[in-house]
């Protein structure tokens, strides 16, 4: 397959059904222990589709096969490739899979189903900051579930880019949504440590929201399939 070639200031997202994912298995030991461990096989078998996608993916960038990449796993579980220059993050939600790959070391994506039937102010009061809960407060009935996963997505693809998991305080930062774009706008008040960051909202596949996070200002987005 032909190299794919990444830039700086540019993030490659790629898209996978997990439930039509069919290629050759690529898991180390260890992935497929983890794979066994969960209990309900539609589990196992996303978690298996997952970690061959995003095997497959990195091989492009890396030209080397899916199975010789190993992967380390920072103290809070981001994995990485020890070494190697690109950069990538893994969000699954139901069958979708979403990865972003980078030259950008701090770099994060989320993706979540939009549901409708969570009562989404009662969730924001215990995980959103102040700022981002008078933001929803102050959105219309019918675009508050939408703009909830918005904001949501954005909130954990900045936690994962940042790769402390959830040590790092989830109300310790704001983000701004409008109807097209996110931003960080402050990370413990300081509005400096923000504009170092970026957000491009995307559009994964109906109903469901998903952002991607990275510290650097992201030029470009392109979207893959695979
Ligand atoms: C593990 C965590 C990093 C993300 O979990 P998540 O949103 O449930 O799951 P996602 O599908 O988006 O991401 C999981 C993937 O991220 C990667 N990952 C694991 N630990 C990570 C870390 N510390 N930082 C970044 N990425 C990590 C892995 O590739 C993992 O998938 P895999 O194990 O199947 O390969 C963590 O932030 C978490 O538990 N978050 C959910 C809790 C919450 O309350 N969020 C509120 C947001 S307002």
């Amino acid at each position: 397959l032909t190299p794919i070639l990444l830039t700086p200031h540019t993030v490659h997202v790629w898209r996978a059904n997990l439930d039509e994912y069919t290629s050759t298995p690529v898991l180390s030991p260890d992935e497929q222990l983890r794979a066994k461990s969960f209990v309900r096989p539609i589990h196992q078998k996303r978690f298996a589709a997952a970690r061959s996608f995003l095997r497959h993916v990195l091989a492009r960038y890396l030209q080397q096969p899916p199975q010789t990449l190993t992967f380390q796993y920072t103290h809070y579980g981001k994995p990485y490739l020890p070494g190697s220059s690109v950069y990538f993050n893994l969000s699954h939600s139901q069958q979708w899979a979403l990865c972003a790959i980078s030259l950008e070391e701090k770099i994060g994506i989320d993706i979540e189903e939009i549901n409708q039937e969570k009562d989404v102010e009662k969730i924001a009061v215990r995980f959103f900051s102040d700022y981002e809960n008078q933001l929803l407060h102050e959105t219309p009935a019918d675009k508050k579930h939408e703009a909830f996963f918005r904001i949501w997505t954005c909130k954990e693809a900045f936690i994962k880019a940042v790769g402390e998991g959830l040590s790092f305080p989830l109300k310790e930062f704001d983000v701004h949504i409008d109807e097209h774009s996110a931003r960080l706008i402050s990370i413990y008040q300081d509005e400096k440590e923000a504009q170092q960051w970026s957000c491009v909202v995307l559009d994964p596949t109906e109903n469901y929201a998903a952002t991607v996070v990275a510290k650097t200002a992201i030029k470009k987005v392109e979207l893959f399939e695979i």
